[in-house]
C-alpha cells in the first residue's frame, strides 16, 4: 500500500519540474492528483507522463477566479481536498537599482500572493488531518545577487508557514515548506537571459553546495511526498532545505 493511498491532492504548477516530479511520485504513492499550470499544451505532456490517476486544470495562481474555477472542479468531482503542494513559482534575476516594477509584481503575484490565495481558496475543501505543503527555496536563507525580489518572496512564503502553523492548529491540518536548493528544471532558462549567464549562475550556485551538484526534481519531490504522508505527522511549521547541504555553509 502507497503512502498516500486514496488521497486526493492538488499540486500547482505540475506541469514540469519539481511540481511534475512530485506528481508522479504522488501517484506512484497511491493518491490521485490535480495538476495546474497556465499552458494547456504542457500540462496535457504533463499529464500524459504521470500516466493515470491525473488530472490537468488550466489556470494562473496570480488569478482568483481561475482559482475559484479550480476548487469548484475538485469540489464537484471528489468533494474534498486532502493534499495541496502550492507549487507554482517564478524568478528572475535583477539587481538592486535594476528591478523593474514589472517584474517585481509578477514575482510577488505569483510566489506570494498566488500562493497565498492557493491555500485560502483550498481551506473549505481541506477536510481535518488535511496537509499542506508550501514550496520555498534555500534564498529564504542564503543570499544570491540579482535574487532580492525573489528571494524576499520565498522568505514571506516561510513566515506564511509559521502563522498558518498556529491559525490551522484547531482544524488538525499541518502546514510545511520545502525549500530545494539549485535543481535541474526549465526555471532557469525560462529567466529569459542567454544561455552562457544562466550557466554561470547555475555554476556559481553549485560551487556554494556541499554535494556539488544540482539537485533532481525526484529528490525533492520525495520529500514533499515525505511531508504529505503519515510519516511526517508530528511535523509541523519546518522548513525541510532539500539542497545536498547549502544552507549548511
Ligand atoms: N529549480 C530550482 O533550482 C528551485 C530552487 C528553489 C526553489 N524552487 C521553487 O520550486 C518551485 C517549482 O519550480 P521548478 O524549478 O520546478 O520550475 P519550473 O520547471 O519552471 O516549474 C514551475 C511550474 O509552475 C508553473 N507556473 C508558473 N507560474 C504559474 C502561475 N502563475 N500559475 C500557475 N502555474 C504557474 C509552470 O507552468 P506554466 O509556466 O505553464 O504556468 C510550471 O509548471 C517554484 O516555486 C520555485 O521557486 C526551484
Amino acid at each position: 500500500m502507497g503512502k498516500l493511498e486514496g488521497k486526493i491532492a492538488l499540486i500547482t504548477g505540475a506541469s514540469t519540474g519539481i511540481g511534475l516530479a512530485s506528481a508522479q511520485e504522488f501517484v506512484r504513492e497511491g493518491a490521485y492528483v490535480y495538476m495546474t499550470g497556465r499552458h494547456q499544451r504542457e500540462l496535457d505532456i504533463a499529464v500524459a507522463a504521470v500516466g493515470k490517476n491525473a488530472c490537468g486544470v488550466p489556470g494562473d495562481v496570480a488569478n482568483l477566479t481561475d482559482l475559484d474555477r479550480l476548487y469548484t472542479q475538485i469540489g464537484g468531482e471528489r468533494g474534498r481536498l486532502d493534499i495541496l503542494f502550492a507549487n507554482a513559482g517564478v524568478g528572475t534575476f535583477e539587481p538592486l537599482g535594476e528591478i523593474t516594477e514589472g517584474n517585481f509584481d509578477m514575482i510577488i503575484n505569483v510566489n506570494l500572493r498566488g500562493l497565498l490565495f492557493t491555500v485560502q481558496k483550498s481551506l473549505p475543501l481541506m477536510k481535518n488531518g488535511g496537509v499542506i505543503v508550501l514550496c520555498g527555496s534555500t534564498n529564504t536563507i542564503v543570499t544570491s545577487q540579482g535574487l532580492s525580489v525573489y528571494s524576499a518572496s520565498k522568505a514571506g512564503v516561510r513566515s506564511l508557514a509559521h502563522t498558518w502553523t498556529q491559525e490551522l492548529k484547531d482544524r488538525n491540518l499541518r502546514v510545511n515548506v520545502v525549500s530545494p536548493g539549485p535543481t535541474d528544471t526549465p526555471i532557469f532558462k525560462k529567466t529569459g537571459f542567454p544561455d552562457e549567464v544562466v550557466q554561470t549562475f547555475i555554476d556559481n550556485a553549485v560551487a556554494r553546495v556541499p554535494a556539488g551538484r544540482m539537485g533532481r526534481p525526484e529528490e525533492v519531490a520525495r520529500a514533499v511526498t515525505f511531508l504529505a504522508s503519515d510519516d511526517s505527522g508530528f511535523i509541523r511549521g519546518v522548513e525541510l532545505f532539500v539542497d545536498g547541504g547549502m544552507t549548511s555553509l
